[in-house]
């Protein structure tokens, strides 16, 4: 078998693993979720879920990549025969996550050019979802092809092929050297003209007032620890893959620590970024921020373009604001979609030019939907499901099958060999005992969630559809997959 890539420098692996992990969920989720969350006291349960969640299985998910060197469907079958499915799983949720990615990228892209005038106006919200995104009446109706986010879409799909098709060290890595150090300066503009605004320490002070009554709330802790997981990537496949690549000789434990904390550290900064720029849009139009504040894709494409347009220099912020998106975006969506094409070579011996290019092209045929007058409906529907079951049960399973049922000390030892500090007793409490309880517990929480109120007031069959049908279908496919000989078991 041809030997496997590997990255260029140490350097490059991390910035690649950064720029998966920092991504849309950094930029407009984050401040949301911290806002809407109890503020300053969401910082609590969230550092608690890094520190219990998200740090153990990164550096679990990086010593699996590095010591089995394969995709995630190759890495799962070779600690356990029959356990290929689930890497399969993840890979399509995260070809599902992918889909739908690309299209906000797309918007993204769209306001990055519409900034150089203001595009869009002096209504942003009557704007993005009238004008821009053409909404139709609702999630069954999709109308047709919204054109100027389809030839978004369809610029952003090229890239991440151009980049695939190139390979990890001369595609990936170089892609993440370029982006990772734009997106970095991007942010240090905004944060120093965000913290100069008038009113932005009110911003900050909503943003980080603690409020220790939310933490009683055990929603907000569920909150917490699904933001790290789709923050930090981890139960995607992503981070498997991308560890598959590193050398022999890798500090797994330093690296897993530095992706997570630059990672967070982003999103703390995004966050007081987002809220600079709020604080000072309350203060101009003489309103709480409360009122001010949306969420989901509202904050990033509607609250922000209103608040940009009340700064001076607007063409300028807009300019660098959604430029930040699209290159935070886009080195997210080839980590997403490096995944699947790792799997797929791996699995049937595919050359990567090949696979790269079959991906892309069955990708964007699969995104076509979201480009349609009622893709914003479809999108909310897929996300939202793919979110609460994809992600937390195929996270709940990895984490139980690799610390129950395989020789966890042994990966263990693995990791520690080749780190320069190592983990511990607390490392394999959090993975066999805390994060499988608190996985656990929000699985059932959201199946009762999901089973007692339709998700959104949408309609049955759109729910059915676009959210149950998309979830069991990502397992059925996983096991059918398993089932295919793989190109891997005649080389052992
Ligand atoms: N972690 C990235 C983000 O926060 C990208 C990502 C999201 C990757 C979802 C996989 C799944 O946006």
């Amino acid at each position: 078998m041809a030997q496997r890539e590997q990255w260029g420098t140490r350097l490059g692996f991390i910035l690649a693993a950064v720029g998966s992990a920092i991504g849309l969920g950094n930029i407009w989720r984050f401040p949301y979720m911290a806002f809407d969350n109890g503020g300053g006291a969401f910082l609590i349960p969230y550092f608690f879920a890094l520190i219990t969640a998200g740090i153990p299985i990164i550096i679990m998910e990086f010593g699996l990549g590095h010591r089995f060197k394969g995709s995630a469907p190759m890495t799962f079958a070779k600690a356990a025969k029959k356990w290929e499915w689930l890497g399969w799983w993840q890979v399509f949720v995260s070809f599902v996550i992918s889909v739908y990615y690309v299209v906000v990228i797309g918007w993204a892209l769209n306001y990055t050019l519409m900034s150089f005038n203001l595009g869009w106006g002096s209504d942003p919200s009557g704007f993005f979802f009238g004008e821009f995104l053409a909404l139709s009446s609702g999630a069954l109706t999709l109308g047709g092809i919204v054109w100027p986010i389809f030839f978004a879409s369809l610029v952003i799909w090229f890239i991440v092929w151009l980049v695939l098709y190139t390979g990890v060290r001369k595609g990936i890595e170089v892609a993440n050297k370029i982006f990772m150090p734009i997106l970095f300066v991007l942010l240090l503009i905004m944060l120093g003209r965000a913290v100069t605004l008038d009113g932005a320490v009110e911003g900050l002070q909503w943003l980080f007032r603690p409020d220790f009554g939310a933490i009683m709330d055990y929603t907000v802790w569920t909150n917490a620890y699904g933001q790290i997981f789709f923050t930090l990537s981890i139960c995607f496949a992503i981070m498997i893959t991308y560890s598959s690549y590193l050398p022999e000789k890798s500090d797994i434990n330093n690296n897993g620590m530095m992706t997570a904390f630059i990672n967070c550290g982003f999103s703390l900064l995004a966050g007081i970024m987002v809220f600079g720029v709020l604080g000072y849009m309350a203060g101009e139009q003489g309103v709480p921020i409360k009122e001010v504040v949306d969420s989901g894709v509202g904050l990033a494409f509607v609250t922000i373009p209103k608040a940009i347009n009340l700064l001076p220099a607007s063409e300028f912020f807009g300019f660098l604001f959604f430029l930040s998106l699209v290159c935070a975006g886009l080195s997210s969506m080839i980590s997403i979609s490096e995944a699947c094409c790792s799997g797929l070579m791996d699995k049937f011996g595919w050359g990567r030019q090949k696979t790269a290019t079959g991906l892309v092209v069955v990708g964007f045929l699969a995104s076509l939907v979201f480009m349609t007058n009622g893709g914003l409906f479809v999108l909310d529907i897929v996300d939202h499901f793919i979110n609460n079951f994809g992600i937390v049960l195929a996270g709940l399973v990895e984490v139980i099958l690799i610390s129950w049922f395989f020789n966890l000390s042994s990966l263990k030892d693995h990791i520690n060999r080749i780190s320069d500090f190592r983990v511990g007793g607390w490392w394999t409490f959090c993975l066999k005992v805390v994060t499988p309880i608190v996985l656990g517990y929000m699985a059932i929480a959201n199946l009762i969630g999901d089973i007692t109120s339709a998700y959104g007031d949408y309609p049955m069959t759109a729910l059915v559809l676009f959210g149950w049908c998309v979830v069991l279908l990502v397992i059925v496919v996983g096991f059918f997959a398993q089932a295919v000989k793989s190109s891997w078991e005649s080389h052992d």
